[in-house]
C-alpha cells in the first residue's frame, strides 16, 4: 500500500505578525500537516522561531505539527519541541555525531522519529538508522530560506531512497521549492509528503492558500496514479 499523500505547508512563508491566524487559515484551507522550519543562525545561516513560538501557535490547529530542526546541536532541545507541541521532530543527519542516539530520544519523548538530508549528503548516512525512523525528509534546495529553486540533481535520490524504504512504515518527505510542476516529480519519484511555502502562500488570503493547496495536491495525485496500460 503507497502511504497517504500529504501537504505540508511550511510557516515560514506565512505572515508573522498574525502567526496563529495563518496556521487557522491554511489549516481550513486543506493542510495535511504544519511544516515548523526551526533555525538557529549557526547551522543554517538564518534565524526563525522556537518551542514558546509552537506552543503559542499550538491551538490554532489540531493538524500534525511536523517540526523541521535545522539547529545545531539539536539532541539539548528536543524535549522542549516535544513539551511545546511538536509530533513529529525532525533532526538533519548533518547536525551532530550521534544521529542513532538522537532519533532514539525522540521516540522516547513519545514523538515520530524524522531524518533530514542536505542536498549533498548521500543516503548512505541513513542506512543503518532506517528502523528507528518514521519519516525521512529530503531537502531539495539548501536549507536556509523560502523561495528558492529546486534542485533537479536531488530526484535521482528521492528514487533511491524510497527504494531503501522498501515496505517499512515510513513517510518520504520532499522540501524546498516544491510548486504543481515540481510536485508532480517528486510524487513520481516517490516522495509522499510534500512540504511548501511560498508556493503556498502566494496570495495572502485563505481562498488562495486553497487554490494553491489544490493545485500541488492535484498535480501529485496525478503523478502517483497507476499508469493505465493503454
Ligand atoms: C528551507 C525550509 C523549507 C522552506 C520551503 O530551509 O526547510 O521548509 O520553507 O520553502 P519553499 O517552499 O518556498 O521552497
Ligand atoms: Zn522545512
Amino acid at each position: 500500500m503507497p502511504r497517504p499523500l500529504i501537504i505540508a505547508p511550511s510557516i515560514l512563508s506565512a505572515d508573522f505578525s498574525k502567526l496563529g491566524a495563518e496556521v487557522t487559515a491554511v489549516d481550513t484551507a486543506g493542510a495535511d500537516w504544519i511544516h515548523l522550519d526551526v533555525m538557529d543562525g549557526h547551522f543554517v545561516p538564518n534565524i526563525t522561531f522556537g518551542p514558546p513560538v509552537i506552543s503559542a501557535i499550538r491551538s490554532s490547529s489540531k493538524k500534525t505539527f511536523d517540526c523541521h530542526l535545522m539547529i545545531a546541536p539539536a539532541d539539548c532541545y528536543l524535549d522542549a519541541f516535544a513539551k511545546a507541541g511538536a509530533e513529529i521532530i525532525t533532526v538533519h543527519a548533518e547536525a551532530g555525531p550521534h544521529l542513532d542516539r538522537s532519533l532514539q530520544a525522540i521516540r522516547a519523548l513519545g514523538c515520530r522519529a524524522g531524518v533530514s538530508l542536505n542536498p549533498g549528503t548521500h543516503e548512505s548516512a541513513i542506512e543503518h538508522v532506517l528502523d528507528r525512523l518514521d519519516l525521512i525528509l529530503l531537502m531539495t534546495v539548501n536549507p536556509g530560506f523560502g523561495g528558492q529553486a529546486f534542485i533537479p540533481a536531488q530526484l535521482e535520490k528521492i528514487r533511491r531512497v524510497r527504494s531503501m524504504i522498501g515496505d517499512r512504515p515510513i513517510d518520504l518527505e520532499v522540501d524546498g521549492g516544491v510548486t504543481p510542476e515540481t510536485a508532480a516529480l517528486v510524487a513520481e519519484a516517490g516522495a509522499n509528503v510534500l512540504v511548501a511555502g511560498s508556493a503556498v502562500f502566494k496570495g495572502g488570503n485563505k481562498e488562495s492558500y486553497a487554490a494553491n493547496i489544490k493545485a500541488i495536491r492535484t498535480a501529485a495525485e496525478k503523478a502517483r496514479a497507476p499508469k493505465s496500460a493503454a
